[in-house]
């Protein structure tokens, strides 16, 4: 789509209070987590399109974007940073990178202050705040809203880049559980026809990558497409924890949580894959051997 088709696209669905951006010339669409992976797709493919893309970060001043985005700070652990980056009839996309709930419903209480449209993804990694809740702020927002509940993310598998890059065994937890990994740039595009396009408002959409793989699995494929055999190792509770303290993103407080979080998913029934993506783009969802390949410099 054009920037010059961009006005006659989208249409406010006719419960939602706002008036229709028909009336509203070259709206721009906040990405909040802008920097991260799926935020960072996201500006690529809005401006790809011809789209006015402002960028949040917390520190505009390292973030690196091209010139013709508007780099704006929000902290969205101080949810009245956003108050001056949503302007009227806004689109915003937003993820919730924070490991506590606390500010969550006042945040999109801002937005939704004078925003259009709230794109959400889904999170099932705060303790306090389940994908339940978090589905009935954003849908009881009073915008036009479309929550996004995405399977596990084909970029964790970076977790064992060290290890791949250091020699053939990777060693981990739970290798026989099975994910189902999805590739930033599906994200990315789903929340982009929901930002754009009429008919998702209210919706609550499952994404998932196109194949069940267990932990080994995925490293199985890594391999192959390295070139190179790679072999899982089981890990121990208390060795897969120390493996996690050294990693400066997950905050001890969090470890603990995250391996009960693992392990409650090996009680659950055997996850099975949506078409949803496909639906939406008009094309099947990306491997996790197309996003291996995307990332291959990360491995070697
Ligand atoms: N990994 C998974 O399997 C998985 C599964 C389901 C859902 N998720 C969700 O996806 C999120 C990760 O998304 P991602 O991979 O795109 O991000 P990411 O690459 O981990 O980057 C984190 C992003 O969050 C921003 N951020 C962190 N703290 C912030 C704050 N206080 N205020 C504003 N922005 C803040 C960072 O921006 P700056 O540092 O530039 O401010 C950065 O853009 C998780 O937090 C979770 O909500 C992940």
């Amino acid at each position: 789509m054009t920037a010059s088709s961009k006005s006659s696209i989208v249409t406010a669905d006719s419960e939602c209070r706002r008036p229709s951006i028909d009336v509203v010339t070259e709206p721009h669409i906040l990405v909040l987590t802008a920097t991260g992976n799926v935020g960072r797709q996201l500006v690529r493919q809005l401006r790809a399109e011809g789209h006015r893309v402002k960028a949040a970060t917390r520190d505009p001043r390292t973030a690196t974007f091209p010139a013709d985005v508007q780099v704006v700070r929000a902290d969205l652990s101080d949810p009245n940073t956003l108050r001056d980056r949503v302007a009227d009839f806004d689109a915003v996309f937003l993820l919730w990178p924070l490991h506590s709930g606390e500010q969550f419903a006042e945040a999109v209480g801002v937005i939704s202050e004078r925003a259009r449209r709230l794109v959400f993804l889904g999170t099932g990694g705060v303790p306090d705040l389940s994908r339940e809740q978090q589905q009935e702020v954003v849908h009881g927002s009073g915008i036009e809203s479309v929550v996004l509940q995405p399977s596990g993310f084909a970029v964790n598998t970076l977790w064992w880049a060290d290890q791949i890059r250091a020699g053939d065994i990777v060693r981990g937890i739970h290798g026989e559980l099975p994910l189902m990994p999805l590739h930033e740039a599906d994200m990315a595009a789903v929340a982009r026809h929901a930002l754009l396009e009429p008919g998702h408002s209210g919706k609550t959409y499952t994404l998932t990558g196109p194949q069940v793989l267990t932990l080994s699995d995925q490293v199985r494929v890594i391999g192959e497409v390295l070139g190179r055999p790679l072999r899982w190792v089981e890990n121990t509770r208390a060795e897969e924890a120390e493996l996690l303290r050294a990693n400066p993103n997950f905050p001890d407080s969090y470890i603990e949580v995250l391996l009960d979080g693992y392990a409650a998913l090996l009680d659950e029934p055997r996850p099975t894959t949506t078409d949803t993506i496909e639906r939406i783009i008009g094309r099947p969802a990306r491997t996790l051997r197309d996003w291996v390949g995307d990332h291959i410099a990360e491995f070697r």
